[in-house]
């Protein structure tokens, strides 16, 4: 390469370094709900087996992002979460921003207000930093895409990426209504640094609902990274990768054919294979309240008896999703509401379509 070439390169990246523009974005990202989970991970955010979820609707953060690029001294600003300062929030982005800069050269010279409010209840069972990281990250690749800087050709995957760094589950959040994170021979473009969409699944998931039983309301008793530190030596690893696998299969081929009994199956088997790997494991953390407990049975009991098509799955928490198709909804809201169980809450959500713009204001 000539001397002068090499100058225009680096000419022109600093001109783009230095574009100065500043506005305010917003996005709109729901949380998902994971059918096979994803459950340890190796590497950064490199995913030990590949993971399904649900997109979910209602479930949603709104965030806001005050920018101003081309600044000499950039960084993150202020972060408000519900309206108050979080100074945790703010160093957990902090680093995440640190860490996607890498290639995003002109976030050092931007300077970075976030404002993001969930619409949901804290500690319900419903994953916030799925949600609020999806919606971050689909903030930053909307000003990417102000200074020409989104690869258009895949820009789903370069957003994917940048949320999954964020939080692994948050790749999952971007669209709808199903996601699939991780790499597997079932899925011809699936990927371990981002997420791709399901699509062509039977009708009769083409629209789930998932009602949230709330059960507890407690903060999580472990972390997501501590939770998944636990597989790191887990007795059972190669076997939970090879369990993953084969129910990930499983699930595919009963949401292409309509399967309802085999998505249940598999459903509910990753659910309480993800609370028998936290049992089993170093610490042994136990997540489950009584309720929790009589509440699988009661549900499953209701379900022999009535024939109802519903399956309940669990995140890294006490309460409930139940999902079952729209043909059922009137019988299934209808056992809820006259359950011989006490619940603190049902929150009702189902299939949606992922991420959305809510405002793009440049003065
Ligand atoms: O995205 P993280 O690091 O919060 O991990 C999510 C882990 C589970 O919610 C338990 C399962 C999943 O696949 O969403």
């Amino acid at each position: 390469m000539t001397l002068l070439k090499l100058f225009l390169i680096f000419l022109l990246q600093n001109l783009f370094l230095m574009k100065e523009i500043q506005g305010t974005i917003g996005y709109s990202s729901p949380s998902n709900i994971a059918l096979v989970k994803y459950w340890g991970k190796h590497g950064f955010q490199v995913p030990m087996n590949p993971s399904l979820s649900m997109t979910l609707e209602n479930c949603r953060s709104n965030t806001r992002v005050h920018y101003h690029t081309g600044v000499e001294q950039g960084g993150l600003e202020q972060v408000l979460f519900n309206g108050q300062e979080s100074s945790d929030l703010q160093s957990k982005l902090g680093s995440w921003l640190e860490h996607i800069s890498v290639f995003l050269p002109w976030l050092p010279t931007t300077r970075l207000r976030v404002e993001t409010v969930n619409n949901f209840p804290h500690a319900a069972g419903i994953a916030s930093s799925a949600s609020g990281m999806s919606a971050l990250a689909m903030c930053i690749a909307g000003i990417a895409r102000h200074l020409g800087q989104l690869p258009e050709s895949h820009p789903w995957a370069f957003t994917g990426h940048m949320a999954r760094l964020g939080s692994g589950s948050a790749c999952r959040s971007l669209q709808g209504p199903y996601m699939l994170w991780g790499q597997t021979h079932a899925l011809e473009n699936a990927s371990d640094e981002y997420a791709v969409v399901v699509d062509q699944v039977h009708p009769l998931f083409q629209h789930l609902h998932d009602t949230i039983i709330v059960v507890d309301q407690q903060p999580k008793a472990v972390s997501s990274r501590a939770g998944h530190g636990l597989m790191d030596m887990h007795p059972y690893r190669s076997a939970r990768i090879s369990q993953a696998h084969y129910n990930l299969d499983r699930l595919l081929q009963a949401m292409y054919s309509g399967d309802w009994p085999v998505f249940e199956s598999v459903v509910e088997n990753e659910a309480l294979s993800l609370h028998a790997l936290m049992m089993s494991s170093e610490q042994g953390p136990l997540l489950w309240k009584g309720s929790t407990v009589e509440w699988m049975h009661y549900l499953r009991a209701i379900r022999r008896e009535l024939q109802i098509p519903m399956a309940f799955t669990l995140d890294a928490g006490a309460n409930l999703h139940l999902l079952y198709p729209d043909e059922a909804r009137h019988q299934v809201l209808d056992l809820l509401q006259n359950a011989p169980l006490a619940a603190l809450d049902f929150i009702h959500d189902h299939t949606g379509m992922g991420a959305r713009c809510e405002s793009d204001d440049r003065p």
